[in-house]
């Protein structure tokens, strides 16, 4: 429950049992498709640290009915509201972010590919992805973690990656956490964010270094880092594959002058984050 940034004993009323059961449930299907979250989440524990999350991450497309409020709406349920909005030209993504009043909850961000941008016969195919979805699936409260609900080849799945791999990645998992993220701030094992990076270096894991391994600055009031995705076999209709699943990131906010400590999300930061699933990141480093 810890790695999902509630408290243990934070189960006061039904509304808050209902989030506490989705993070819950995002955090054990996140953590079986991505064993070196676990792996890390075991070792900060044994340095003697209490992990927190800053935010989860989810993706989808831009159609009925799979938007972006479809995947809000179990959160908003549970007293989350927008407070974010960013766009990313080259990748052809919107994304909210959402905050619960009470800050003892992460962080919400979400994603949605604008598909009336891409070729048509990717657009063509990914309609046919989402004309797969059960009506009943959508509307339930466990929609966010609901997994893939459609049948899809590897073939397509590369035609996809070819022209957008966010594409193809939602095309192959669906909808799921894409990360979590360790609230550096929270950690007191470690000075700072590169600190905590060296350290998951030295223990053999891969870093996502596109834009520098630590992407933003204190004058950002933002700073984050992420692993590379994790490879891992997933079913398509026609065979199995080895594809990159999710990822862990690494977040240090900072205070603003106001005192506040900043709590969006850089958007150039968060571009480069997104190819942490990318196959083709991750030159070897440190
Ligand atoms: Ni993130």
């Amino acid at each position: 429950m810890l790695a999902t940034g509630v408290p243990a004993g934070f189960v006061q009323d039904r509304q808050v049992l209902s989030l506490a059961d989705l993070f819950s449930a995002l955090w054990a299907d996140y953590a079986a498709l991505t064993p070196q979250a676990h792996q890390i989440h075991a070792l900060l524990e044994a340095r003697g640290e209490t992990v927190w999350n800053d935010h989860i991450a989810l993706r989808t497309f831009d159609l009925t009915p799979v938007g972006m409020g479809a995947l809000a709406a179990p959160f908003v349920a549970g007293g989350y509201a927008v407070a974010g909005h960013y766009r990313f030209a080259g990748k052809k993504l919107d994304a909210v972010h959402l905050e619960h009043p009470d800050r003892r909850w992460p962080k919400v961000f979400i994603s949605a590919l604008r598909v009336a941008e891409l070729p048509v016969a990717i657009q063509d195919q990914l309609r046919a992805l989402v004309a797969q979805v059960p009506v009943t699936t959508v509307a339930g409260w466990g929609f966010p973690v609901s997994g893939r609900p459609w049948q899809v080849s590897f073939a397509t799945y590369e035609q996809l990656r070819a022209v957008s791999e966010y594409a193809a990645w939602v095309a192959a998992f669906g909808f799921r956490a894409n990360h979590f993220t360790v609230d550096v701030g929270r950690l007191h094992t470690f000075d700072g964010l590169l600190q905590l990076d060296r350290f998951l270096l030295d223990q053999g894991f891969r870093l996502n270094d596109r834009g520098g391994l630590i992407k933003g600055s204190p004058a950002l009031y933002l700073e984050q880092s992420s692993t590379l995705a994790d490879l891992v076999p997933v079913e398509f209709s026609d065979r199995v594959a080895q594809i990159r699943s999710c990822y862990y990131e690494f977040a240090r906010r900072y205070r603003m002058p106001s005192g506040e400590l900043f709590q969006g999300f850089i958007a150039d930061s968060a571009d480069k984050i997104f190819e942490s699933t990318d196959l083709r990141a991750g030159t070897a480093i440190g």
